[in-house]
This record gives structure tokens, C-alpha cells and sequence, in this order.
């Protein structure tokens, strides 16, 4: 039988978005988690030169891999073979080849709620069943050991997310060995997301690779890289999981595009450029959440890191989507709704990214000011 999957509801927020501004409204993107800014220089300066002087076949960067063998030696001081790198068009497709290749259909997955509204689906779509485990504020929206130790029978394997979204929690270091623990006593195997990583403003994350090196990690150029259109991610694999990973890789996507895996070596090259994105995240979410309590908005989950801001409005709304439409009718502040990422308690949250310019901030918050006051004296 064939998976009946939910829509992204924050795919029709953005086209009513564009449909209003090509009507002329001023509208200010703030429903998608992608960076505004472009690859870094260098990557499009060698993706230029490259377009001159290469066929641009099908192909598997191996200085790619080492860069980023490299990558987490420096970052982690963790020492993996960069055979263990499969390259792939994103970290959706990394995700895919994941669970493709390591279960069978029934096979039980946990994961949190809220969480990423694609883990969900595309375990529907592989027609493994999603295991929910709701996350709440006492624990600052993500897995924890103990809430895994409960789970009955034991999952084949859980997801988790640090920097999550659609909250921008990290899982504290301690418990995520104690995640680790709870994992490898019961036999659950662990896909880590790591795509947020080098976007934290409290410690960085640290990789699941320190605690549990036989997990699975996805990962991608997407986000602190700023080369979400470039489609080029990866999925690390322990020693005894590379054949199957690439054989399934190999036959399910063929290689990653060629341009992007250059493009993406020579962004190793400009981190000093990344890492001031950072610098703008860190100033718009200062912005933002000294300006929340004016709005309101005060259940809010703290954001560690990623560029998301993911708030109550139970006191405004039982309906995030509508509420969503309505604040991009009345103000051009496009947002997304909580049922996105939490089909039971989503309806009353609703998440903002930051991921764009600080004059665009602080032009929402000025914009939101007015409106939410409006909604509190309806
Ligand atoms: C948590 C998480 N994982 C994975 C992805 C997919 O990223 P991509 O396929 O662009 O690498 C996203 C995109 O927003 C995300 O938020």
C-alpha cells in the first residue's frame, strides 16, 4: 500500500508569499531554514573555472573526503577513513540512503516530536513506522536517554537531531553519551542529523561520532555553508556499512554533481566568510528574542543554535497554519506553521528563521509589533 504523506505546509505559506509580492507587497522570508547569503567566494570562483575546463561526468570528489575526513579531525578530533564519506545531493538524500539501506520495511524508528517534518515522512515513504516520542519543554524539546530506555518494545533505530529543528536545541554533551549508552545496551542503531553544526551560540555541538563511532551521520553544505541550491551533502558510515552504502548509493542516485563537490572543496577555503554568517544569526536571534516578550511570545524553546525561533501562540491560536496566513496577509512576514513538525501539538507553535539580514529583522519586528498586539486584544 502506498504511504499517504502530509504536505510541508510551509511550501504553500512560501508560494502565497511569492504571490503576494509579485503583486508588489514587501514580504520577508522567514518560513524556510535557508541561508540568504550564497556560497562562499571561493567556492564560486572554483565552481567558475571549473565550468571552463571539465567535462563535469559523473564523479566522487576524493579530495572532497579527505577535506572533510580533515574537517572532523579539526572540528571534533575525531579520526574517520574518508572512505566512510558517501557523497549526496543533499542531506535528504543521505537520510534516504540511510534508512534504505539499513532496514526493512515495518522496522521501527524513534524519533522527537517536534522534529523535522521530513523524518517522518520519509520514513512513511519507506514504509518504516515512525515512533514518536513527544518532546516537551521540560526538556528543552529533544530525545533524552531515559525518554529511549522507555521505548517498548526497543525501536531498530532512533533519529536524532543537535541543533534540532525546528528549535535550535542542542542535546547537552553528557546526555548525548548517556543517548549513546542507552542505545548500544539495547541494540537501537543511531542516524544522527548533524546539518546544523557550526551554527550553535552556546558550546558547539558535538559530533555522536565521540560517543557512538558506529552510528550513521547526515550531513550537508546546506546550511552553515550556505550552498543549500548546490545539492550536496553526505552520509558517514561506520567501516562495515561502506559497501552496502555505496552499493545502494550507487544505484538509487549515482554521484552528486560534480560542479558542487568542487564548489564545495574550495568553500574549506573561505570559513573565515561562514563563520561571519554566524555573526549575523547571532545578532538577529539577540534581536529577536529581546523583542519576543513585547510580542508575547514568551513559551519559546531556546535556541542554541541552528536559525530558528519555535514559539507558543496557544494563546492567540489552536490554528498555526491559519494563523501563519494571516500574519503574511496582514504584515508580508512569512513563517512556518508548528504542524510542519508536530502533527499533535503543532497547531499551537509556529517557527521563525532568522537565517536572514539583520535590517530584515529588525523590519519584522517592527512589522510584528503592531499585529500581535492586534491579536492579543481580539
Ligand atoms: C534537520 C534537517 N535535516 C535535513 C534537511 C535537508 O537538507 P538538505 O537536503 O538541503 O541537505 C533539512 C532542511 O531544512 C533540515 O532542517
Amino acid at each position: 500500500m502506498q504511504a499517504q504523506l502530509e504536505p510541508f505546509h510551509a511550501i504553500a505559506i512560501s508560494r502565497l508569499a511569492h504571490a503576494l509580492k509579485a503583486q508588489g507587497r514587501s514580504i520577508i522570508h522567514m518560513e524556510f531554514g535557508q541561508p540568504s547569503t550564497g556560497a562562499p567566494p571561493a567556492a564560486i570562483a572554483r565552481a567558475h573555472a571549473v565550468l571552463d575546463d571539465d567535462a563535469m561526468g559523473y564523479w566522487e570528489s576524493a579530495p572532497l573526503k579527505q577535506r572533510l575526513a580533515r574537517h572532523y579531525h579539526e572540528r571534533y578530533g575525531v579520526t574517520v577513513n574518508p572512505e566512510r564519506f558517501i557523497l549526496t545531493c543533499g542531506a535528504s538524500p543521505a537520510l534516504v540512503l540511510a534508512l534504505n539501506s539499513l532496514f526493512s520495511p515495518g522496522d521501527r524508528v524513534a524519533l522527537a516530536r517536534p522534529g523535522y517534518v521530513a523524518y517522518r515522512n520519509a520514513l512513511k515513504a519507506l514504509h518504516l513506522e515512525p515512533v514518536e516520542i513527544a518532546c516537551g519543554p521540560e526538556v528543552r524539546y529533544q530525545l533524552t536517554a531515559a525518554a529511549l530506555a522507555a521505548v517498548e518494545p526497543a525501536p531498530h533505530a532512533v533519529i536524532i537531531a543537535s541543533p534540532a529543528n525546528p528549535t535550535g536545541t542542542i542535546i547537552a554533551a553528557e546526555e548525548l553519551a548517556a543517548i549513546a549508552e542507552v542505545c548500544r545496551e539495547r541494540g537501537i542503531r543511531i542516524i544522527s542529523d548533524e546539518i546544523y553544526h557550526g551554527l550553535s551560540y552556546v558550546e558547539p555541538a558535538q559530533t555522536i561520532l565521540a560517543y557512538a563511532p558506529e552510528a550513521l551521520v547526515v550531513s550537508s553544505f546546506s546550511k552553515y555553508f550556505s550552498m543549500a541550491g548546490w545539492r550536496l551533502g553526505w552520509l558517514l558510515v561506520p567501516e562495515d556499512h561502506i559497501a552496502r552504502a555505496q552499493a545502494y548509493c550507487g544505484n538509487l542516485f549515482l554521484t552528486a554533481p560534480s560542479l558542487s563537490q568542487h564548489a564545495a572543496l574550495a568553500a574549506f577555503d573561505d570559513l573565515t566568510e561562514l563563520d561571519s554568517h554566524l555573526h549575523v544569526y547571532a545578532e538577529n536571534r539577540r534581536l529577536l528574542l529581546a523583542a519576543l516578550p513585547d510580542l508575547g511570545l514568551r513559551a519559546i524553546a531556546p535556541p542554541d543554535g541552528a536559525f530558528y525561533i519555535y514559539a507558543s501562540i496557544a494563546h492567540l491560536t489552536d490554528d498555526s497554519l491559519d494563523f501563519c496566513q494571516r500574519l503574511l496577509n496582514d504584515t508580508g512576514v512569512a513563517t512556518a506553521p508548528g504542524i510542519d513538525f508536530d502533527p499533535v501539538d503543532g497547531r499551537h507553535f509556529f517557527r521563525m528563521s532568522f537565517a536572514v539580514s539583520t535590517p530584515q529583522i529588525v523590519d519584522a519586528i517592527a512589522r510584528l509589533q503592531p499585529w500581535f498586539a492586534a491579536q492579543a486584544g481580539l
